[in-house]
């Protein structure tokens, strides 16, 4: 189970351009549930993800795993959970561009801190689980934006991590590759895993168990 207690988020704090994107933001996500997360651009979606998935900062409040403190972790540890508990979909795929694609799912595998085995065969099961094999040696800015996001999806599970976080996933895609796009997720989900989707769609957000809304950085609602 994940855990915020009255988080708050500042950017730039203490400058002329400080901005308080989360107010105190409180909610429970179950192991293996499968939630969405909706508000209007600028509610602070991609702030509360990138704090569930330990790759931000913040300033107020308590974010627990597992019923452990992240806060509290070593260095070590908080590395070790951000690269085998989370897996991360990025808003803009966040790919390096001239890799393959399965030198795209390849990167988490040699940052962990465990020994893996069989990395290439590793990534490889990963693309194929999103149905993009054949496309493991092709350079990702040759790839449609569907493609890209299987592969960004790809690179997410490699790591068999329990709990899966993704930003606006189907956002850029025409609507049927984004049903296809949510079927994966919808797999994931019930192979067991958590997944967090932040969607404006809400044909995604009525396909979850959970919905959160934000609006200016509160959680104002939880159906
Ligand atoms: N690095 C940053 N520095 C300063 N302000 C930021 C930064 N990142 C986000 N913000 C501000 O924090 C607020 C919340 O941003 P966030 O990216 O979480 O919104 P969002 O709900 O994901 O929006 P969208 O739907 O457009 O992706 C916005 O007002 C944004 O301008
Ligand atoms: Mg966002």
């Amino acid at each position: 189970m994940v855990k915020l207690t009255n988080i708050k988020k500042v950017y730039n704090p203490g400058k002329s351009n400080e901005f308080e994107a989360l107010k105190g933001v409180s909610c429970e996500i179950k192991d293996g549930e499968l939630v969405a997360v909706i508000g209007k651009s600028g509610a602070g979606k991609s702030t509360m993800l990138h704090i569930l998935a330990c790759i931000d900062s913040y300033q107020g409040g308590e974010y627990s795993i597992d019923g452990e403190l992240v806060k509290k972790l070593s260095e070590r540890e908080y590395a070790r959970i951000r690269n085998e508990k989370i897996g991360m979909v990025m808003q803009d795929f966040a790919l390096v561009e001239d890799f393959t694609a399965l030198e795209n799912v390849m990167i988490p595998l040699s940052f962990s801190k465990k020994k893996v085995d069989n990395k290439k065969e590793k990534a490889m099961a990963a693309l194929k689980a999103v149905g993009v094999e054949d496309l493991a040696k092709k350079p990702c800015n040759k790839l449609s934006g569907g493609q890209k996001q299987r592969v960004a999806i790809a690179r997410a599970i490699v790591n068999e991590p329990s709990m899966i976080l993704a930003d606006e996933p189907t956002g850029a895609l025409d609507s049927k590759t984004g049903a296809e796009i949510m079927e994966l997720f919808k797999q994931l989900h019930e192979q067991g895993r958590t997944v967090i989707i932040v969607t404006h769609d809400p044909k995604i957000a009525e396909q979850c168990e959970k919905v959160i809304e934000i609006s200016d950085g509160e959680i104002i609602k939880t159906a």
